[in-house]
């Protein structure tokens, strides 16, 4: 199977499956002297982490990194660096039932049809579990992005079904908020609301779809190559290679569709932008304005209501998930997402490196703008 590996420069080839003994990384191309140790994968690896509440699926898995490769006396050395995931709580036969029965909404027909092969555990190497090693690969990322140009990728939820956030347009999002509750929910007073909202849909056997916002601040002008490397198009390419991610939208995204010329462009002053519908992008180069992402997740197949399928003996069956599943994979999608837009990021940051690293800073910079 090819397509497993991400980025030209700072290269991400992901294995495994969701039930097999493990999962891994290998990342190629990580520039050498980046401080880096296991524990430094653990919070966002937790963010990500199934089991830690009712509101997403309840197996329990650890997900400790063993770092096999290209670090040393805590160190990247700028050799490829391979990082492991041992599957603890994996349980294959849960799927056994589901062997011959291709489950509606997921992965198992249009794999079949490929590769004429089936691996049934958990959705095999379509499952989400394989984004543990984009999030751990993006641990390197987000904190190289932070030491030498301070930028910061942060996510939260910014709507489930039809709930949204209760703030005010253009509100400043409070990380310290997103942080203290299990959802990534930025209105510490709409928790409950939440909470009562997803388990009367897991209580009824069912799933929801979200949106996911991500913000980088700090991103200098300059990154991004025109004109097939765009850094919307190469943002849009990653955040979309997410499981159950059916739209992406950079700034104003489709609500340009509605907005004329004269709102919509972003007007510039020498003390800076008017506002940021182009998400921080213009030409597919960066501004110099927080780069602004959004996702829109749907709702996960796995659900306990009986649907309607065919099987591999060409019958027509009845499917009812019984496995552990999310009733919002938009929840821990946050940090998965936040680990995309890092990876784009770092690899597009060390293309222009290679190629304008020489040019340095021109005038006028239009302040609100990193220092490149
Ligand atoms: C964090 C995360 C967890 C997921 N967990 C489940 C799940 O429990 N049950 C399910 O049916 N789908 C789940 N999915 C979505 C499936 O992986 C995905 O829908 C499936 O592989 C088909 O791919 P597609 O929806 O991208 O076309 C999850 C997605 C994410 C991002």
């Amino acid at each position: 199977m090819a397509s497993n590996t991400f980025g030209q420069l700072f290269a991400v080839t992901t294995f495994g499956e969701s039930h097999g003994p493990a999962i891994g990384c290998v990342i190629d191309g990580c520039p050498p002297g980046l401080e880096i140790a296991p524990r430094d994968f653990a919070h966002d690896l937790a963010r990500r982490a199934t089991g830690k509440t009712r509101f997403t699926s309840q197996r329990r898995e650890t997900d400790e990194v063993e770092i096999l490769s290209g670090v040393y006396e805590g160190r990247t050395t700028g050799t490829p660096i391979a990082l492991l995931v041992r599957n603890v709580d994996a349980r294959p036969k849960d799927y056994d039932e589901l062997a011959d029965t291709f489950r509606p909404g997921h992965a198992d027909y249009t794999y079949w049809q490929k590769y004429g092969i089936r691996d049934p555990r958990g959705g095999g190497r379509a499952s989400a579990r394989e984004t543990t090693m984009r999030v751990a690969a993006a641990v390197l990322a987000k904190k190289w992005l932070a030491e030498r140009f301070a930028v910061s990728v942060r996510g939260w939820l910014a709507q489930v079904g039809d709930v949204v956030p209760d703030l005010p347009p253009d509100t400043a999002i409070d990380f310290d908020v997103v942080e203290s509750n299990p959802f990534f929910w930025p209105v510490a007073a709409q928790v409950p609301q939440l909470e009562q909202y997803i388990d009367a849909i897991r209580k009824d056997g069912d799933s929801i779809g979200a949106r996911v916002n991500v913000v980088a601040g700090g991103v200098p002008p300059g990154w991004g190559e025109p004109v097939y490397g765009k850094l919307d198009a190469e943002l849009a390419s990653a955040l979309m290679s997410i499981n159950a991610v059916k739209g992406v939208e950079i700034g104003a995204g489709f609500a340009s569709v509605a907005q004329r010329g004269s709102g919509h462009r972003d007007e510039m002053r020498l003390d800076g932008f008017a506002s940021n519908h182009a998400g921080g992008i213009l030409g597919g180069i960066s501004s110099g304005q927080d780069v602004l992402a959004s996702i829109a997740l749907k709702p996960a197949s796995s659900i306990l209501k009986t649907g309607r399928s065919v099987n591999r003996a060409g019958e027509e069956v009845e499917v009812r998930s019984k496995g552990r599943h999310d009733p919002c994979v938009g929840i821990r999608a946050v940090p998965i997402a936040e680990a995309m837009v890092a990876l784009v990021l770092m690899d597009q940051a060390l293309r222009h490196r290679a190629q304008c690293g020489d040019v340095g800073e021109m005038k006028p910079l239009i302040p609100g703008s990193a220092q490149a």
